[in-house]
This record gives C-alpha cells, structure tokens and sequence, in this order.
C-alpha cells in the first residue's frame, strides 16, 4: 500500500511530448514542426552570434557568484524596459513594478497567483490558445473562460465576437491577450482594432494580462510593442509576461520578466512585497547568466545591432517559408485558397488541419506538430518543404 496510489494519471503534454516523440521516430524523412524553438534552414537549433560572444565574454571574468536579488538583475530590468515600453513608461502618470521571472511561463505564474490571491478569480483566454495558459491559470486557482477570437469559416480573427465577448465579462475579471504573433492562430487585431479594444476594456472595467513572447517576430521590435505602448499610455492598470527564449534564442536559460502598471502610487509597493513573497517563497531568486547577456546586449549599440540583424534574419525565414508553403499548397490544391496562410504572422502557421489528419502525418509521413495543426514554420527548410507540401496535401483530401 502506498500513501500515493490513487493519484490520478494525466496526460502527456500536448507540445512537450513531441520532440520526445520525434526522437524516438527511426524514420529517416522524419519532420519536427512541434514546439516553438527557432530552427535555422539547417535544421539546427543554435545560439545567437550576438549571444555566444557575450557568454564568452562573461565566462572570462571573474565575476563575483552571489544570488541577485528576489525580484533579480535591476540593470537587465531596466534596459529590458526601454525595449518593451519604449517612451510610454515615462509618459504614463502610472506606477510599474517589474521582476525577473523563469521564462515567460513563470511570469504568467506569477500573476495568476497574484490575482488569485489578491484580486480576479476569473481569467478570459482567447479560443484557441497556447495550452499551457489553461493550466497555468487553473492551477493557480482561478476560473478559465473562452472568449472567441478566431473564425474557423474565414481563418481571420472573429472580432465582432471578440468585442461582444469582452462586453460580457464581469467587472474586475482578468482578459489574457496575445500582443503579437498569437500562439497557435498567427492571427492578431489591427492596430486600429486594438484602439478599440483599449477603450472597450476600460469601459468594462477588465484587467488585462499581456502575454509577449515574440516580440520581433511579426514586424520589428518597435512595432509589435505598438499596443502594449498604446494600453500603457491609455492609462490601464495591466499585467504582462515577457519571454526572451524566442527573441535572443534563450530557451534554456529560462529568462523572462513580469510587469504590472498601477495607477495608485501608495500601492505599488504592497503589490512589490506579495510578489516578492512569492517568488522568495517558490523559487527564492532568479538565475543570472541569461540577465546578463541580454543587459550586455541592449547596453551595447554594436551588440544591439547585430542582435536586430540577427533577429530580423530569423524573420525573414519565418516569412520565406511561411509564403514557400502558401504557393506549394496553392499549386497543388488549388480547389481551396490558401492565401490566409500568408496573412498569419511569427512562429506558427495554424493550416487548418484536424486532429485525424495530424495523426496522419505522424503516422504516414513522420511530420511531428501537435494535435491542433500548428506548424512550427521554422521547421521547414529547403530539404523538407515540398515533402511536407505534399503530405498536407495528401491528408487534406482525405
Ligand atoms: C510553444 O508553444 O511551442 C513554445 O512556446 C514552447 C512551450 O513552452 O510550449
């Protein structure tokens, strides 16, 4: 008899699993277009140029091995800032509390456990979205809810049903919204729609929880941050959670930040101290290395400008390959317009297939991505794309 034996099995993780499963595939035509980590037109997953010259630099100096503070690397914190905010932060008659976080999931932690604590219980994720939202937010004890975002029938964003759903949700409830590059869809509001938003959003008294993980992956830098800067300068109290695992290809250093804007000054120390409770009590105080390179990197304008080369090398890949499989499908299923795939933008490419037709392409073809159709468009490359065209194409018909 053991004290654990009726704890309940769960299921493997959607994303996780895949490479795992890839791994294990002896099939040598085999694909990975699963979990989001940028791979070059080789296939290989490498550091940033930018990167490995600064992890050297580091590695050469004798610098003091001491914990950083709770709330971690206040340099880093700070140069990060300006590359989300920009001027808004210094415009806004509102106050900012920001910490260090395990990631961008750990700064979504941290604030689906300061609302659950302190203010909202009820959390609105856009249907789809990432899966890991759901969990991160349900474990942390609030309510999950779906809000329409996207259209099935027209692949574009539903945003009539996104403003009706948000005229629905209660006062104080916490709305999760994607501000680019949107996981899985690729689909994101114009910025003329996200001006309507904001206003819509203060007028229902709603919260709301950015989550920013692909900053310069849609357009540039400046520009995907246009309506995280607009809510700020609009005056919103908001949350956010940054990731630089994409963006500086930091995936396992775990390097992200979380961000609240108040506009009550005497509060935003209460709000420094539960949060920094929270972290002292789960994980103590973040890790250094990955805050060290990005500070060095942004204190630098040669370093800066070479990670902006690099960033928008990245890009362009994504958008060569993305518009390589929108003409492949189009010449060879042409009953069918796949010109929606050329309006998606970042990492992923959500080509409409189901769950029978995924399992498809595992089974036949060994092209791994999760049950949802999403494509890690990185994935692709010279080599495999015309293989991948043609076993959509055949598991589309089917
Ligand atoms: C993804 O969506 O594939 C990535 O963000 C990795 C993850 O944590 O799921």
């Amino acid at each position: 008899m053991s004290f654990f034996e009726s704890i309940s099995q769960l299921p493997e993780d959607p994303i996780f699993s895949i490479p795992l499963l890839f791994k294990s595939d002896p099939r040598p035509r085999k694909v990975n277009l699963g979990i989001g980590n940028y791979r070059d037109a080789e296939g290989f997953s490498h550091s940033l140029t930018c990167v490995k010259k600064v992890e050297r630099e580091i590695a050469e100096r004798n610098d003091p091995n001491e914990y950083l503070p709770i709330d971690g690397h206040a340099e880093f914190l700070k140069v990060s800032q300006e590359l989300i905010f920009g001027q808004a932060l210094q415009l806004s008659s509102n106050s900012f509390f920001a910490a260090q976080s395990i990631g961008g999931t750990g700064a979504l932690r941290i604030g689906a456990e300061f609302l659950t604590q302190e203010t909202s219980k009820a959390i609105f994720l856009p249907n789809p979205t990432w899966p890991n939202h759901k969990l991160v937010f349900s474990r942390s004890g609030m309510k999950v809810h779906f809000y329409r975002y996207y259209d099935e029938a027209s692949q574009s964003l539903d945003f009539v049903g996104l403003r009706n759903d948000i005229s629905n949700m209660p006062p104080g409830s916490t709305l999760l919204l994607h501000v680019n590059c949107h996981n899985p869809t690729g689909i994101n509001p114009s910025y003329e729609q996200w001006k309507e938003l904001s206003a819509l959003i203060k007028q229902q008294k709603i919260i709301p929880f950015f989550d920013f993980a692909y900053q310069g992956f849609a357009d540039n830098p400046e520009k995907d941050a246009e309506p995280i800067r607009l809510f700020v300068s609009e005056g919103h109290e908001m949350l956010l959670a940054y990731s630089f695992s994409k963006n500086f290809g930091l995936y396992s250093h775990r390097l992200g930040i979380f961000f609240m804007t108040i506009n009550h000054k005497e509060t935003i120390s209460k709000v420094s101290s539960q949060i920094k409770q929270m972290i002292r009590s789960s994980y103590s105080n973040p890790p250094k290395l990955g805050a060290d390179i990005v500070m060095e990197i942004l204190k630098s304008d040669t370093l800066k400008e070479e990670w902006l080369k690099e960033l928008a090398n990245m890009r362009d890949r994504l958008i060569q390959m993305r518009h390589a499989l929108r003409s492949g499908l189009q010449a060879k299923a042409s009953h069918k317009d796949w010109s929606f795939l050329n309006r998606q933008k970042g990492f992923f490419s959500f080509c409409g297939l189901d769950q029978g037709q995924v399992h498809r392409l595992i089974k036949d073809y060994a092209i791994y991505l999760p049950a949802n159709g999403r494509i890690n468009v990185s994935g692709l490359n010279p080599q495999n794309i015309d293989y991948v065209i043609d076993a959509i194409v055949d598991v589309a018909h089917s």
